[in-house]
């Protein structure tokens, strides 16, 4: 008679000529020997009905950075993105600490647009109040989540839209493409706005980033 595993897929895709114990299919992209997830990728808790995590499926979070770090060393990763790998490892909302200053205000409102998916978020304040911390977590959160963001200041994303000028050939379909690669974005976060001269250039282009009407 046959055992059950010579029949199951497993068996018979995996089963050794020399009758060696067959190794199971590899299922998940986590370590095999992962004590949160097994080898799976992604988790599940045991809580009580009501609890905010009962029924949800997660992401491991060593299999997330596994997987973040792999997508960082391909070297598909673009410089446009404007974070260092370990930024988009590490940043997350738990870190704006609250009652420092107005951050935590301002991540309530950012989050609120990040988690809904759609909005204007505009930050405006004093130095040191954590305005690019948080721009800079919604970018690292929606790249973690596999959507396209960016981080840059006014300043960069301009230049990178002027550099079209630069091409021999097709300039104007290169600063067409440039100004798509910005305002196709996800999560596009534009960090000291304050510190680009108010250029007719300028402005349209700002304008043409904020999706808002030329006037
Ligand atoms: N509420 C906070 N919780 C944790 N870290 C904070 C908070 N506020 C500020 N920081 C930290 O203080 C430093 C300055 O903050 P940040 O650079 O985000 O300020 P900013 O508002 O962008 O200032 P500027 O207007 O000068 O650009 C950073 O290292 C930031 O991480
Ligand atoms: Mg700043
Ligand atoms: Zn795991």
């Amino acid at each position: 008679m046959n055992h059950i595993s010579d029949l199951t897929p497993e068996g018979i895709q995996n089963a050794d000529k020399d009758g060696d114990i067959p190794q199971p299919i590899r299922h998940g992209d986590c370590a095999p020997d992962c004590p949160e997830c097994g080898g799976i990728g992604y988790v599940r808790y045991e809580v009580s009905v009501g609890h905010p995590k009962f029924g949800k499926v997660e992401r491991c979070c060593y299999a997330q950075s596994r997987s973040i770090a792999a997508y960082l060393r391909s070297g598909t990763i673009d410089p446009r993105i404007g974070l260092t790998a370990d930024e988009v490892r590490n940043l997350n909302w738990n870190l704006v600490r609250k009652g420092v200053n107005q951050a935590d205000q301002a991540c309530v409102t950012t989050r609120k647009a990040f988690e809904e998916g759609h909005g204007l978020v505009f930050l405006y304040g004093g130095f040191g109040q954590g305005k690019s911390l948080i721009l800079k977590i919604a970018v690292a959160t929606a790249v973690r989540a596999g959507k396209r963001a960016a981080y840059a200041n006014l300043a960069g994303v301009l230049d990178d839209i002027r550099s079209a000028y630069d091409e021999r050939e097709n300039k104007m379909t290169e600063l067409v493409r440039r100004m798509e690669w910005w305002t196709s974005q996800d999560v596009l976060a534009i960090d000291e706005l304050d510190k680009v001269g108010q250029t007719d250039w300028a402005k349209e282009r700002i304008f043409q980033l904020m999706d808002l009407p030329c006037s």
